[in-house]
Formats: C-alpha cells, sequence, structure tokens
C-alpha cells in the first residue's frame, strides 16, 4: 500500500509519527511531499524507508489514500496540481474543516473522506472525525477507520456538524489547555502553590478524568454527583463556575462559527479565482 501526505507541517508530520509510531503503518508504505523540501527530508532522516518526494504529483501518483495535511487555502493550487494523476479508485482525505466535500468531489475523481484530527493522537488519543462523501464505499470507510483506530478513536459525523464537533474534539485541547493555566497561574498567585506543581496535579486530574468519562462509566453529571457532596467545598466551586461560565461558551460557539463563516467565504473566493485560472 501506498500512503502520500501532502503537507508535513504540524498535522502532517504529527499524524506520520503517530502512524508509525503505532505499527498501523509501516515507513516504506509512505510517500511526503512538502512545499518548503526540509521538513519532508527531516521525516525521511528519521524514519527509514520513508519517501520524501520533490513533487505533490510524485505522492499523489498510484497512493491508495492521499491525506491533504495543508491549510484551506492551500487547496485549489494543488487540486490543480495534482488531478491528471488521480483516478476514482483513490481516497483523497482532507483534514481541515472548512474545505467542503462537494468542492473536492466538483475537482477531482477520487473517494472523498474529510478526516479532523487532533493533537490528542501524538498520545494515540482522542477523536477523530469522520465524514464521508458520497463515492467512498463501505470498504473504503472500513479501511480508513481501522487505520485512525489505530491512533484514535473514529467518531462518524455529519458534515454539518464539523465546525461544533472540531470544537470540541481538536480546538479543546487548547482551550483546556489555557483554562488549566489560568487556574494554575491563580493557584500560584493566591496561595503560593508552585506554578508548575499546580500545572503536574492539573494534568494528572485531565488524565484521569478523561478516563473515567470514557471507560470508566461516569457521566458528566454522575461525575459532579461523587465528588460534590451538598455543602461540600467542591459544591461551592461549582455554584462559583455556574454563575460565572454560563454564557462563556455561547460565545464560545458563536465566534468559532463566525470565524470558520469567514474562512469559508474567502476559500470560496479562492477556489472560484483558481477555477477562473484553469
Ligand atoms: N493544528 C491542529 O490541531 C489541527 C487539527 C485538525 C485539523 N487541522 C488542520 O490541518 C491543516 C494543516 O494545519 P497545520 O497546523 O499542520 O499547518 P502547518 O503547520 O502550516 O502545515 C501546513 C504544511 O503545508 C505545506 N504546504 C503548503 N502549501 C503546500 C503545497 N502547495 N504543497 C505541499 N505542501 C504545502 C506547508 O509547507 P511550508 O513548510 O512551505 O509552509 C506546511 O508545512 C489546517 O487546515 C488545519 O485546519 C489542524
Amino acid at each position: 500500500m501506498k500512503v502520500a501526505f501532502i503537507g508535513t507541517g504540524s498535522m502532517g508530520s504529527l499524524l506520520i509519527e503517530a502512524f508509525l509510531r503505532s505499527g498501523a503503518l509501516h515507513p516504506h508504505f509512505i510517500y511526503a511531499s512538502n512545499r518548503s523540501r526540509e521538513k519532508a527530508d527531516g521525516l525521511a532522516k528519521r524514519y527509514p524507508g520513508l519517501r520524501a518526494v520533490s513533487s505533490n504529483v510524485e505522492a499523489a501518483a498510484g497512493s491508495q489514500i492521499i491525506f491533504l495535511c495543508v491549510r484551506p487555502l492551500d487547496y485549489p493550487l494543488i487540486l490543480a496540481e495534482i488531478a491528471d494523476v488521480l483516478d476514482e479508485s483513490q481516497i483523497v482525505v482532507s483534514i481541515t474543516s472548512p474545505v467542503q466535500i462537494e468542492m473536492l468531489e466538483g475537482r477531482i475523481p477520487c473517494k472523498i473522506a474529510k478526516i479532523i484530527p487532533s493533537i490528542t493522537h501524538s498520545a494515540l488519543s482522542g477523536a477523530s472525525l469522520c465524514i464521508y462523501g458520497q463515492r467512498i464505499l463501505p470498504e473504503d470507510r472500513l479501511l480508513l477507520e481501522q487505520l485512525m483506530s489505530s491512533i484514535s478513536e473514529p467518531v462518524v459525523i455529519d458534515e454539518s456538524e464539523t465546525r461544533i464537533a472540531s470544537d470540541i474534539s481538536s480546538c479543546g485541547p487548547a482551550f483546556i489547555a489555557f483554562i488549566l493555566q489560568e487556574w494554575a497561574e491563580a493557584a500560584a498567585r493566591h496561595t503560593g502553590l508552585e506554578y508548575h506543581h499546580a500545572i503536574r496535579l492539573g494534568a494528572e486530574m485531565l488524565h484521569g478524568t478523561g478516563k473515567l468519562l470514557t471507560g470508566g462509566g461516569f457521566s458528566p453529571e454522575e461525575l459532579q454527583r461523587r465528588v460534590a457532596v451538598p455543602g461540600g467545598v467542591t459544591a461551592e466551586g461549582i455554584a462559583v463556575l455556574r454563575a460565572r461560565l454560563q454564557h462563556v461558551f455561547s460565545a464560545l460557539i458563536e465566534t468559532t462559527h463566525r470565524k470558520f463563516e469567514e474562512d469559508l467565504s474567502k476559500l470560496d473566493q479562492s477556489f472560484t479565482k483558481q477555477a477562473g485560472q484553469v
């Protein structure tokens, strides 16, 4: 099997490294291309057998799966570049939320999937969001979900849910890290507990809480019931959070959705411009 990664920046290299570490892919399967050659060359040096190729065409031609790991505005150029070497037997996977499956199906003959990964996959965990185009067959889904399950928990969603689901699974690690940082800074400021101790305690707590909420049989409501006994310290703390956080998550969702709409419109213009040049 030949698997291509076009774009080996942050996410492209994270996916490659996770697939290699999990044993799901052998370096010999992987063909990687990147605009600035050094990033792909660096991967080839670290993982003997992995091929850093000098063009996207070389990566895409004959690959069973092609991961497009570039930013949305880079799509029109890359699609125009590789379209001639693609055929209907290949699967193209987009990892970015604003690029719509319909846009891709209109440009290239391949089977299209959108799989939104998360930084958590570098710890072989977290949910990957799987969205399938019309040409994807049951065996293609099986192949993709087998591959993704080596580094994550694949969750199939509808394309209309992409933004909100990505907010939680892909942006979520940054949001939660920010909350932890704020909490640890306040702890250090108010009590003198060392910042790095607060972070360590918080990180272990998040790890354990995640386990309880996944394999541990707890729901968020049950977890709160078990920890926040009436009249206790935790219950008082939850009352503060309830009062202060009420509007925060609505504002967060409104903001990410507004930014997403802006990105969609820029992308639309970019696809239209590219079509005009072809
Ligand atoms: N970061 C996350 O947690 C996350 C999670 C889910 C999805 N995503 C999505 O993943 C996508 C990539 O994000 P990223 O963080 O990996 O960005 P990134 O670090 O900027 O990587 C993008 C890579 O694409 C390369 N590239 C650009 N144009 C190219 C071309 N024509 N041919 C070949 N390679 C090209 C760039 O090369 P250069 O070295 O020349 O710049 C760069 O290495 C984004 O759309 C993002 O929305 C990210």
